[in-house]
């Protein structure tokens, strides 16, 4: 496997080679993805949700997220890392949103930023694209801002808000971003905007016909057994794996089956010891 560059997303786009996305935010999973043929690995603020207990992703800070993408980028050496820019850290100035790309970049070690919002960030986008920084947008539900949109939902049902949509993706475009997340929006639409994009779009919530797929990875293997998004695939059940092994374990020390002569140093086994250890 080798690290995808961000000239090679465009290629992929023209090609028809759907770019695959998945979170991570620590390093045993990065080093699962980066064993898997997964181009990309976004360590999204997500993280609040997914690993911090959080309710939502506003509270997510600068130096959690950096604490977050140095185990990920240790154990993705040939995978792309984006990271995402958490709320607060690119609203106050231009100025502040390039100081905290470049943290990411310094001391991330990510190959590019993400963060949310169209028009209204096309500007800051690309100050930071100037700055040298590769930058991923990210319309339509946008978790940061979720409340001024009404709640988590569907975005560009109707058809001011769907045009929108698109005057937010052509302005990320010429803005220079390398690619956009296309979060809960109608296929049809997201269809629409992929088509109208040189860069490519990845979805999530936005159907099949986006040049990408993102999910959190969490979500993807089954970790919880809460409410579950339309859009989400569980792919495992993770979450029940753990839960049968604690009780498992617990079962096994009340009653006195765990630890038994095999996992248990005797004094006269040098051998067996050493090769256990
Ligand atoms: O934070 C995140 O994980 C994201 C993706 C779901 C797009 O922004
Ligand atoms: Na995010």
């Amino acid at each position: 496997k080798k690290r995808l560059t961000i000239p090679q997303l465009q290629t992929y786009k023209q090609e028809g080679k759907k770019i695959r996305v998945i979170t991570a935010y620590d390093y045993p999973f990065a080093h699962l993805v980066n064993g898997s043929d997964i181009e990309i690995i976004l360590v999204g603020d997500s993280l609040g949700m997914a690993v911090l207990g959080y309710t939502s992703t506003v509270p997510v800070t600068m130096e959690q997220m950096l604490h977050h993408c140095r185990p990920v980028v240790a154990g993705a050496p040939d995978t792309m890392v984006f990271a995402d820019l958490p709320f607060g850290s690119y609203n106050v100035s231009i100025e502040q949103a390039i100081t905290n790309a470049n943290r990411f970049m310094q001391e991330g070690a990510v190959d590019g930023v993400k963060l949310e919002g169209g028009v209204r960030m096309a500007r800051t986008v690309a100050a930071i694209v100037e700055a040298g920084i590769p930058v991923m947008g990210h319309i339509g539900l946008t978790p940061q801002t979720a409340t001024q949109l009404g709640g988590f939902k569907v975005q560009g049902k109707d058809e001011a808000t769907a045009r929108q949509l698109i005057e937010d993706a052509l302005a990320l475009e010429a803005a220079g971003v390398c690619s956009i997340v296309l979060e809960c929006v109608p296929a049809p639409l997201a269809a629409e905007i992929t088509g109208q994009l040189k860069v490519p779009t990845i979805g999530i919530g936005a159907g099949p016909d986006c040049d990408g797929q993102v999910l959190v990875i969490h979500d993807l293997i089954g970790m919880y057994d809460r409410f579950v998004p339309k859009f989400v695939k569980q792919y495992a059940q993770v979450g029940q794996t753990i839960s049968q092994a604690l009780a498992e374990y617990a079962q096994d020390v009340a009653t006195g089956r765990f630890p038994d002569a095999d996992h248990s140093f005797g004094l006269h086994r040098e051998r067996d010891e050493s090769r256990r250890l």
